[in-house]
């Protein structure tokens, strides 16, 4: 696949356009000098290549079920064109630490089964009707399908948990998939909540996901047996990293188009969800902007869209949420100062910067 190189100005904006549903596609470029260089998200899944195919085929053999209607709803979601972005980090961060089992294949094939469980369960929680460039799970087969072939990837994914047969690895998958659970119950306690702070949002977004980027990058360093120092930073940046992923969705729930997303835009609108660029506009509006946008929370809904859209964009909300993402992959960056020099620690680098230049 091509790679597409962001107009300069937009790239050193904060979100640079490009991308299709179907993958990171885009390409990095030195913003300050203006250098392309040529890394895209399908140079770094190369790297990985054959153990994603393993995956894949990890994936496909754990779907099968004699109840038609949980072969039907999985497949759709599984094959409609996700990143894989969670399995490519287990991957590339088992490889980058020398890892020379195959463990890591089942790893990444679980925490890509615990992620699509999530969307499946969140699309209905957030009523959202598209996903990943097709009409979302909930919208073709209903609420009641997608909630209950959720659980059967769960539990699909604790079965392979058990084939792992290492305790701290099924404890961190544990640990974590409760985690999110939990950050998904607390994100709906504080919807149509306009008192929603900045940090009452962060301890959402790590909860709901970038736990799940901490345990695939931990789980890496736990079967290749590194020492404490070396899991810390892989946890640290599996944090980082999915503290930026989410900071960058949430602003791409305004600055996107749907195409690009392959989601509906405003869905976090409509749902009356607090999110940092509505956070952020809101505090830093005038008066009559900050109550409309405080209606709006409390509210929900998308008639306001327009106008919310032009106050997150006079506010600097969208360019204050970049930030926050750069400051975070930063930092997961600098976690990694420690590895071993290798490609595949290039590529984990690579992964930070991708992830806060998508559109997708
Ligand atoms: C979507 O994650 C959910 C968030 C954490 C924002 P992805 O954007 O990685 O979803 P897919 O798997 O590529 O569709
Ligand atoms: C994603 O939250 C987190 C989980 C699915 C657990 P969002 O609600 O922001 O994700 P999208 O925008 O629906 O992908
Ligand atoms: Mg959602
Ligand atoms: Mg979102």
């Amino acid at each position: 696949m091509a790679c597409k190189l962001a107009p300069e100005s937009e790239n050193r904006a904060q979100l640079s356009p490009t991308a299709a549903h179907s993958g990171i596609i885009i390409c990095l470029m030195q913003a300050a000098k203006n250098i392309p260089i040529s890394v895209c998200f399908d140079d770094i899944a190369a790297l990985a290549v054959g153990d994603m195919r393993a995956v894949d085929q990890l994936i496909s053999a754990s779907l099968n079920s004699d109840v038609t209607l949980i072969s039907q709803v999985s497949q759709y979601i599984v094959t409609s064109g996700g990143k894989r972005l969670r399995p490519i980090i287990v991957l590339l961060a088992a490889r980058a630490l020398n890892y020379e089992g195959d463990q890591h294949v089942r790893a990444a094939a679980i925490i890509e089964f615990i992620h699509t469980a999530t969307l499946l369960h969140d699309d209905v929680v957030d009523s959202s009707e598209r996903r990943r460039g097709k009409e979302s799970a909930n919208t073709v087969f209903g609420n009641q399908a997608s909630v209950l072939v959720g659980d059967f990837l769960y539990s699909r994914a604790f079965q392979m948990m058990v084939d792992v047969g290492d305790m701290r690895v099924m404890r961190i998958l544990a640990d974590a998939t409760n985690t999110i659970a939990a950050g998904e119950v607390m994100q709906l306690m504080n919807v149509h909540n306009p008192e929603t702070t900045e940090d009452d949002y962060r301890q959402v977004i790590y909860r709901k996901t970038a736990r799940l980027f901490e345990a695939g990058a931990q789980i890496a360093a736990v079967l290749s047996r590194q020492d404490d120092a070396v899991e810390a930073s892989m946890i640290n940046y599996g944090r980082h990293l999915g503290t930026a992923f989410q900071l960058v969705d949430d602003a791409l729930d305004y600055a996107a188009s749907s195409e690009e997303l392959g989601k509906n835009i405003g869905d976090d609108l409509a749902e009356g969800k607090a999110t940092l660029p509505l956070i952020y506009a809101m505090q830093n509006g005038s008066e009559q902007e900050s109550k409309i946008i405080r209606d709006a929370i409390l509210e929900g809904g998308l008639d306001q869209l327009d106008h919310i859209t032009a106050i997150i964009e006079s506010t600097g909300a969208l360019q204050y949420t970049a930030g926050k993402a750069r400051e975070a992959a930063n930092l997961a960056i600098e976690s990694l100062a420690e590895i071993p020099e290798s490609r595949f620690r290039e590529a984990l680098i690579n992964i930070a910067e991708l992830s806060i230049q998508r559109r997708s």
